[in-house]
């Protein structure tokens, strides 16, 4: 496994790669890698010549106040990890050769970035969609694995690559959970035991409104507000939202339908969290 930082270099490896008719399967992180970013690197192993793992804090994804400088990083362990799931290479740029002095190009989704997460914060898809198009064009994947945990993002992401021609298949892939339910986060790294706990709420409500589903229920309003009492009855947790969208153009729905998008956002103590389900039913 090689790890390269310049982006110039990368590029001129996956042209090589190309041109021998390898292909690229890539997974774009910002490090703190768990098994859920595993879940992706072993998809991508199993179906690519060559996997191609990105770990960049991008600091355009990150609002005045948010936690750019905490993130999580251990560089040492997340190579390990990929070393042992078979990467060949980690592409693992620094700000300054992502966004050099001058720098001025950015990339927006219109509508679906001011829309769930958008709204509480302003400019993330942006700068999420900004450096995804950047990762795409210097590693040039035939495939890019997103986790679904990250749903808006993914919708996006998709969007953008549709919208713009990129030559690559976007490939979303399930949320890995905890035994108890806790979607893996690598923010989850900022819980202690007694938020950790009350974290549960998300995933629980979750399976509420899977559980009204599968009784019947169609009507959206009538599941977020049960969905909304039972996260309000714990009292570190602060809804930011509770939503129920279709999943091409993240709009509010009325009555859910197979493949409606849950998804919310609750803050407990410092620490937001999301999570969502997709709607299964015949
Ligand atoms: O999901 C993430 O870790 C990031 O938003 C991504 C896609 C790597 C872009 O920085």
């Amino acid at each position: 496994m090689k790890l390269i930082s310049d982006p110039k270099k990368f590029t001129a490896m996956a042209a090589k790669a190309k041109q021998l008719k390898k292909s690229i399967g890539f997974v774009p992180t910002m490090g703190a890698l768990h098994a859920g970013h595993f879940s992706l690197v072993k998809r991508a192993r199993r179906e690519n010549d060559i996997v191609i793992v990105s770990i960049f804090v991008n600091p355009t994804q990150f609002g005045p106040g948010e936690d750019l400088k905490k993130y999580p990083r251990c560089l040492k362990k997340d190579a390990d990890s990929c070393r042992k799931l078979g990467v060949d290479f980690i592409f693992l740029p620094d700000k300054d050769n992502m966004y050099p002095k001058g720098y001025s190009t950015f990339v927006n989704v219109e509508v679906l970035s001011g829309l769930l997460c958008g709204l509480r914060r302003p400019g993330h898809f942006r700068g999420v969609a900004t450096v995804v198009a950047k990762l795409l064009n210097i590693v040039q994947p035939d495939t890019l694995y997103l986790g679904q945990k990250d749903a808006q993002q993914a919708v996006i992401i998709s969007r953008m690559v549709k919208d713009l021609n990129f030559p690559v298949k976007v490939k979303v892939m399930p949320i890995v959970r905890q035994k108890d339910g806790l979607a893996l986060s690598s923010r989850n790294a900022y819980l202690n035991e007694k938020e950790r706990s009350s974290a549960l709420v998300l995933s629980k409500a979750l399976r509420l409104a899977e559980a009204m589903v599968s009784c019947g229920q169609r009507n959206a309003g009538r599941i977020i507000s049960r969905m909304r009492q039972l996260i309000e009855n714990n009292k570190q947790a602060k809804i930011d939202y509770i939503a129920i969208v279709d999943q091409e153009e993240l709009r509010e729905v009325k009555k859910i339908k197979p493949g409606s998008l849950i998804a919310l956002a609750v803050t407990i103590g410092k620490n937001r969290l999301i999570d969502n389900t997709v709607i299964d039913y015949n």
